[in-house]
């Protein structure tokens, strides 16, 4: 008899928990399709209205801010093809019509986010290629080898850094069009990560040890090419006031959000896939990136460290692009 006849009828689909907690989960997920189409914004009209209002992008900021601002703009500019690309294909491949409403949903949004974001840039002025770290790590998520990758990629690490630097941008004020624009994008970014926290837990049910532990690798590799890229822009951020520590530690208190929520859904299972930044060496790796009380305060072995490993990761940031 084989394994599937084996269990066959499959008393448990007939438990009204079962059939609740699916029910409940499935309306979780199609809602997010229907909350995009209330909250769809029109890309072209908003920016037309901001800049009628404020001026062209490149008159409303600071000449010395426009090179920072076009360096890390351009990295948001390829996260977001990255995720209109992405979400595109789990539209076309996940099976389950829900979470594909979901994916669907998402794609209308990342191609306005793209299409807009890439008005703003060009208008901003000549920008340059990216580095060899944030290259590396979009074309990782890109050409991710499962659903399950793609899906960590993107929504635990594209989504939650996009959601704290696009924040970190509107709240400094750097440009008024900019500081219009961002609100929307983060109220986006926010919805998206939900396709993660409820379809991703649904996979790592499925997925065989080697597989968990796969998946596993694969986020700890992209979170140490984030990390290296997060070398390569202290400079920009600095000048665009935006505070590094304060911004990792908003990024990694969202992932440890997004993974508290899978657990609470379905269980401390997800944890075989999938890292969490603030737990374990996290918060020392942190310390060490971005002291507490800047890099001035930090004592003299750290500080020379820290440079060297700046400078170390410079250099392969631009051998590698
Ligand atoms: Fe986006
Ligand atoms: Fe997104």
């Amino acid at each position: 008899m084989s394994p599937s006849t084996r269990n066959f009828p499959p008393y448990e689909l007939l438990e009204e928990l079962t059939i609740d907690d699916a029910t409940r989960k499935t309306k979780r997920l199609e809602r997010l399709y229907d909350l995009t189409r209330e909250h769809a914004w029109d890309g072209r009209a908003v920016y037309a209205e901001l800049v009628a209002a404020h001026g062209p992008p490149g008159s409303c900021v600071e000449p010395k801010l426009r090179a920072p601002l076009s360096r890390v703009l351009s990295v948001l500019l390829w996260g977001e093809l990255a995720a209109w690309n992405i979400s595109a294909d789990l539209a076309l491949e996940i099976p389950e019509v829900d979470a594909k409403m979901a994916a669907t949903a998402q794609v209308f949004d990342e191609a306005r986010h793209f299409t807009v974001l890439r008005e703003y840039v060009r208008a901003l002025g000549p920008s340059q290629k990216i580095g060899g770290f944030p290259q590396r790590l979009l074309r990782k998520v890109v050409a991710a080898p499962t659903l399950a990758t793609r899906l960590v990629g993107m929504q635990l690490l594209f989504e939650t850094n996009a959601v704290v630097i696009f924040r970190g941008l509107g709240e400094r004020g750097v440009c008024p069009v900019l500081s219009g624009l961002m609100p929307y994008f983060e109220r986006d970014e926010s919805r998206h990560v939900g396709l993660g926290v409820l379809y991703l837990p649904k996979l790592i049910a499925r997925m065989s040890r080697s597989e968990a532990r796969s998946t596993a690798r694969f986020h700890a590799e992209c979170i140490l090419l984030l990390m290296a890229s997060g070398f390569t822009f202290r400079e920009d951020f600095e000048a665009l006031g935006l505070e590094q520590r304060l911004m990792a530690d908003r990024v990694t208190r969202m992932q440890d959000d997004v993974i508290g929520q899978m657990i609470a859904q379905h269980g401390d299972g997800v944890l075989r896939a999938v890292m969490n930044p603030r737990r374990g060496i996290g918060p020392q790796v942190l310390d060490f990136i971005h002291p507490p009380g800047g890099l001035g305060a930090a004592k003299p072995w750290h500080q020379r460290m820290h440079r060297g490993v700046t400078r170390t990761l410079g250099r392969l940031d631009r051998a590698l692009a």
